[in-house]
């Protein structure tokens, strides 16, 4: 530390008549701040900083009744010059300061990850939600990689002479061709995305569509609008960690949400195929799904398994009861079964629910063979 003191001084102007403080603050930070601090730092100033106006603060009710009362116990009253408010520091540590907090949008400072100079990956990024999410992302300084598979004539003007926003074709439902957006990001900017905006998808075309059933080798709607979000999920940790930037069954997890949503979205068909669709959703049940591997892995026990007989009784009961309606979810747990609403679903409760993974030793087990996975990728494992 330099023991020698430094000296302070404090001049106290007026603005100019017919100056609004903002245009004074704005003309005092960007045009005479800098004016004057090369020459001011070539003269030994340390720090230099700007002091606005806060007459507010005097008119504040409290200052009236409590503190200005107060302050002539303490002060020479006829002596005092007051300076407070907002800091522009034009010279801090003996440096030149060029950004002004004082100028950001409050609206901005709220945002904890703020995507500006960062890379995001936006699949269906050339029309609707995507594009949308696509222009959004550049105005707020983002470098934008869109994957579609075609563009479109509103895409093709936006992105025209934008350096920051790079398209590449590609097809989701064709895993290799990640690895060509992947490789294109890091040509241009030798990084990875931070962040992922999955938008493609498919909404019953005519060439993967339920009830015309077109096609004969799996159905391309589920590849777009399942396997690609999940797919990209896991590339995205991949990628993340491969670079050191910054869950438990989440494949099975997704694969079971989806079959949720396929049984709540056919709940009205039944007048039309007189086919009832329902499933049941019990917690663990004690079957070879469980293999000794994942039996250590989940902490199963046999005293918190559902017995597949009884699984298969409510099943029975779903095929044959009037009371289970088309489009029925029941979950079925050791405290009984309970109808799942559509909406608003308060978490199952219980033994063997799936709850009490959460618990720290659970928890470590669960995630083991994760973090054995997750070391590989970031080269940091003893295998
Ligand atoms: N539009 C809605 O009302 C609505 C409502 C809820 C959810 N969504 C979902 O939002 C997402 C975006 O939908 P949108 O309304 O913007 O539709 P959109 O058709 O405008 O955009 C979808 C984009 O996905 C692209 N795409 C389709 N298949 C692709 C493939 N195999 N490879 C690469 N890109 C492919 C299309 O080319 C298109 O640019 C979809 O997942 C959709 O299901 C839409």
């Amino acid at each position: 530390m330099n023991p020698e003191s430094l000296i302070r001084v404090t001049v106290c102007v007026n603005r100019k008549l017919g100056t609004t403080e903002d245009e004074f603050n704005k003309y005092w930070a960007y045009k005479h701040g800098p004016l004057a601090t090369e020459w001011l730092q070539r003269n030994g100033i340390i720090r230099y900083v700007q002091y606005e106006d806060f007459e507010a603060a005097f008119l504040d009710p409290h200052y009236l009744k409590v503190i200005q009362p107060d302050e002539k116990n303490l002060i020479d009253m006829d002596t005092i010059s007051v300076t407070i408010g907002a800091e522009y520091v034009v010279i801090d540590d003996g440096k030149i300061v060029k950004e002004h907090a004082r100028e950001q949008n409050p609206e901005d400072q709220k945002v904890e990850q703020p995507l500006k100079d960062k890379i995001i990956l936006i699949t269906g990024g050339a029309s609707g939600i995507g594009l949308s999410l696509t222009k959004q992302c550049h105005a707020q300084g983002a470098k934008v990689l869109v994957s579609d598979i075609r563009t479109t004539p509103s895409f093709e003007t936006f992105a025209s002479s934008k350096p920051n926003i790079l398209y590449v074709q590609s097809d989701v439902t064709k895993w290799s061709d990640f690895d060509k957006v992947f490789a294109a990001c890091e040509k241009k900017w030798n990084d990875v995305p931070d962040f992922y905006g999955i938008c493609a998808g498919l909404f019953e075309p005519p060439f993967s569509h339920f009830w015309n059933d077109p096609e004969e080798n799996g159905y391309k709607q589920v590849e777009v609008n399942v396997s690609h979000p999940i797919k990209l999920t896991r590339l995205a940790m991949r990628k993340s960690l491969g670079r050191s930037k910054k869950s438990t069954a989440p494949l099975y997890c997704a694969t079971k949400h989806a079959i949720i949503g396929f049984v709540k979205s056919l709940k009205d068909t039944e007048p039309l195929t007189g086919v009832k669709i329902t499933t049941i959703c019990p917690g663990l049940v004690n079957t070879p799904l469980f293999t000794s591997d994942k039996a250590s892995q989940f902490s199963f026990a046999e005293s918190k398994a559902l017995s597949p007989d009884l699984v298969a009784k409510h099943m029975i009961d779903l095929l044959q009861k009037k009371e289970y309606v088309c489009g029925t979810m029941l979950e079925l747990s050791m405290t009984g079964p309970r109808l799942i609403p559509e909406w608003n679903i308060p978490a199952p409760e219980g033994e063997g629910t799936g709850q009490e993974l959460q618990a720290g030793e659970m928890m470590k087990a669960l995630l083991g063979p994760i973090e054995a996975s997750l070391a590989k990728e970031k080269g940091t494992s003893k295998l």
